[in-house]
């Protein structure tokens, strides 16, 4: 006869462990971040250990000594388990566990477990859950991960289950979904879930070339995660977005979109946030959602000013960007959360094309910026003179809705007008041979 158990879940308790190394001068902001995260994953850090090494150990990332003196104050303390700073190798994982006997996670496996929880559209759920499991396939599942698994709820929103409850990282799929831990069926579910996403990149593809169909331009929202993106995003278009004092409370990128001053409509696209030493697997699987970047019309970078990392930030985000073949877009900088600031600052990016100071929480400084973006646009369209026979006057209404129609007159052979138009529309009039007087490309 089974007996039913109720499998409490504990709240991970955990220490921090990093280690310092000659080039690398960025080990305590990133031991902080750390704890940001585990703050997030719902788990409580105890303490931090970092060791001064000249490289990590190849066979068990700290050395003997710090070894012990992590064993020991595991104990100490009650520490459920360790948490090192720099993704683990297979065997780092594993000697590690032996030698210390006690659960030991990683940066990959934290951010993965939050991307799990926080994943919200199909895609996003497919593109995490396949990154676990790339992540998982590749290392043993010691008998110490096990120990914590997530139990007691039901499917569908029993209590315990919820993600966010703490205990359980790295064993956490997203939703509610529990990851199978079976390797066989780890290489089979992974090539399930490279044929869906590749049909939901169908889809997507689909809906932009709709969207290219209708030339609304898109403006993409990138930026370190927490800058404010969500917020910014709230507050230009009362999108009800997910804003939280956590870290990645966006995973899917959300689009709205708003019309501007003179009319002109736009599309404003978050995305992911960007993070240091964001796990590989992660970016090739969310390739495909932060590629619509890469055919945005502009890009609007938010940087939090009241972080005192902020300068490291917003080298990440460009290195991010670099990586993923982002490049040679318009960038506004919005240096975000000014409100936080004790007195004026000046700020500079010398990468970007336009900053703009504001503060996405309370409204400051939205108008300048969407002005800046007005301004862009405008400048992105092409100026023509042309012909359009009355058979293609359809054009006219797009030109009406995606541009400015600055004149128009109707003669024998068709409306003669002059207009200011989107890149789309102008090759449109290009390949449809209206140009019956002249064209000059604005300025
Ligand atoms: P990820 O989803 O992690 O990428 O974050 P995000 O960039 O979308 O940040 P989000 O909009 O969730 O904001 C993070 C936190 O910063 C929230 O607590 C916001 O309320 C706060 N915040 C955003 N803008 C401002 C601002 O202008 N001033 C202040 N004081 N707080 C802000």
């Amino acid at each position: 006869m089974s007996e039913l158990y109720e499998v409490k879940e504990e709240m991970e308790r955990v220490i921090l462990v990093g280690v310092a190394t000659s080039d690398n001068d960025d080990t305590e902001v990133s031991m902080k971040e750390l704890a940001e995260l585990v703050k997030t994953a719902g788990a409580e850090t105890l303490a931090t250990v970092i060791q001064n090494r000249e490289a990590r150990h190849p066979g068990t990332y700290v050395g003997k000594g710090k070894i012990e003196e992590i064993r020991e104050l595991c104990e100490q303390l009650g520490a459920t388990g360790i948490i090192c700073d720099d993704e683990l190798s297979p065997a780092q994982m594993k000697n590690l566990e032996d030698e210390l006997d006690c659960k030991v996670m990683d940066r990959t496996m934290l951010i993965l477990d939050i991307f799990a929880q926080h994943a919200q559209t199909k895609e996003g759920k497919l593109q995490v859950e396949l990154a676990q499991l790339k992540y998982r396939a590749t290392r043993l599942i010691g008998r110490h991960r096990e120990l914590s698994r997530v139990g007691g709820g039901s499917f569908g929103g029993g209590a315990g289950a919820s993600a966010g409850m703490g205990g359980g990282i790295g064993t956490r799929g997203p939703g509610e979904k529990k990851l199978e831990m079976d390797r066989r069926l780890i290489k089979d579910r992974i090539a399930q879930l490279n044929r869906e996403i590749a049909d939901v990149k169908k889809n997507r593809e689909v809906a932009r070339s709709l969207r290219e169909r209708n030339p609304v331009p898109v403006v993409a929202i990138v930026g370190y995660t927490n800058a404010g993106k969500s917020t910014l995003l709230n507050t230009l278009t009362d999108a009800g977005i997910l804003a939280e004092d956590k870290l990645f409370a966006t995973l899917d990128p959300t689009t709205r979109g708003l019309a501007l001053e003179s009319g002109q409509q736009v599309l404003f696209t978050d995305t992911v946030g960007f993070i240091r030493k964001l796990p590989h697997h992660l970016i090739d699987a969310f390739r495909s959602t932060l590629e619509e970047a890469k055919y945005a019309d502009l890009i609007l970078h938010i940087v939090d000013v009241s972080n005192p990392d902020v300068d490291a930030q917003m080298h990440i985000v460009y290195e991010t960007l670099r990586d993923l073949g982002i490049q040679d877009k318009t960038i506004i900088t919005a240096f975000n959360k000014q409100d936080l600031l004790p007195a004026e600052q000046t700020m500079k990016d010398l990468k970007a094309d336009y900053t703009v100071k504001i503060s996405a929480k309370h409204g400051k400084g939205i108008e300048e910026l969407l002005n800046i973006v007005e301004k862009i646009l405008r400048e992105q369209k092409k100026y023509v003179e042309c012909v359009v026979p009355y058979a293609q006057a359809g054009v006219l209404q797009q030109i009406r809705k995606y541009g400015q129609l600055l004149s128009e007159e109707y003669t024998e052979t068709g409306i003669a007008i002059k207009a200011y138009v989107p890149q789309d529309i102008y090759a449109k009039i290009e390949h449809q041979n209206m140009f019956g007087l002249s064209t000059t490309s604005c300025v």
